[in-house]
């Protein structure tokens, strides 16, 4: 009986133990299961943010050390509520787990983007997307197993030690991009006024509809050519 009870404390211990990279590693996703991190989020070879249907969050960790976030959200306008603002987040770099328990994420400067959309904004404002770099500290993290939903859930606690919303585990290994700087040069200049009139299209249709995009065929053709090629490339990053 006591042996049974040491037992399964040892195993609690495994499982909730000392902070530790192989507790982190996998992609977590929000209740909203719509962000993802990985190719069906940014695309680096058009250097495209790939809006996802619903607002959310993401992070993947590896256990030797890299990190992948991915945020969708959506916040009130307080100049006009019936007109929130919208962000898409891409980051990724190298993270640590001190020794008392805080994470440090740092991204890679040159790959970092944002997209801003703010529709009833001034014109210029109304989507704009930058290149994006935050350095971001959590106090700590809590991995347990989600009573509700019988899950492995991520709790990450903010600088300011408040929670952020509750993650779930959806891949481990995790769902990335590659973990190296996708840019080491500066070619974005070229492509930076055609590039930004195709997101700014992409998120304002999207943005605007959903109703459009069901009874338009194009835009269904379009969304189940996206998931094919979401589909092949998620099998392609899980099979590697
Ligand atoms: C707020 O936005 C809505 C939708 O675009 C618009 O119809 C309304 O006039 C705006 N209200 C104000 C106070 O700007
Ligand atoms: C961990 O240490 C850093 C400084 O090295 C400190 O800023 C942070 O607040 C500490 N975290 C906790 C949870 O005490």
């Amino acid at each position: 009986m006591l042996s049974i009870l040491f037992t399964s404390l040892l195993l609690l211990q495994s499982v909730f133990g000392e902070p530790n990279m192989e507790e982190l590693e996998g992609t977590w996703v929000s209740k909203s299961n719509t962000v993802f991190t990985g190719p069906g989020f940014y695309d680096p070879v058009d250097e495209l943010l790939i809006e996802p249907a619903l607002p959310g969050i993401s992070y993947s960790f590896t256990k030797d050390g890299y990190f992948e976030e991915a945020l969708y959200r959506i916040k009130s306008n307080p100049k006009n509520h019936s007109c929130p603002i919208a962000s898409i987040t891409y980051q990724h770099g190298k993270y640590e787990i001190l020794s008392n328990g805080s994470v440090v994420l740092k991204p890679f400067a040159v790959d970092g983007r944002q997209l801003l959309s703010d529709p009833c904004g001034y014109k210029e404002d109304e989507a704009k997307y930058v290149r994006y770099v935050q350095s971001t500290w959590f106090e700590k993290y809590q991995v347990s197993i989600s009573d509700y939903h019988g899950r492995y859930m991520l709790q990450i606690y903010q600088f300011d030690g408040s929670p952020m919303q509750p993650l779930y585990l959806a891949y481990k290994p995790p769902l990335m991009l590659p973990t190296e700087p996708l840019n080491p040069t500066d070619k974005s200049k070229a492509t930076s006024t055609s590039l930004r009139k195709r997101v700014r299209r992409s998120l304002e249709n999207q943005y605007r509809t959903n109703a459009v995009r069901q009874e338009n065929p194009v835009f269904e053709k379009l969304y189940w050519v996206g998931v094919v090629l979401l589909g092949a490339g998620s099998a392609a990053m899980l099979l590697r």
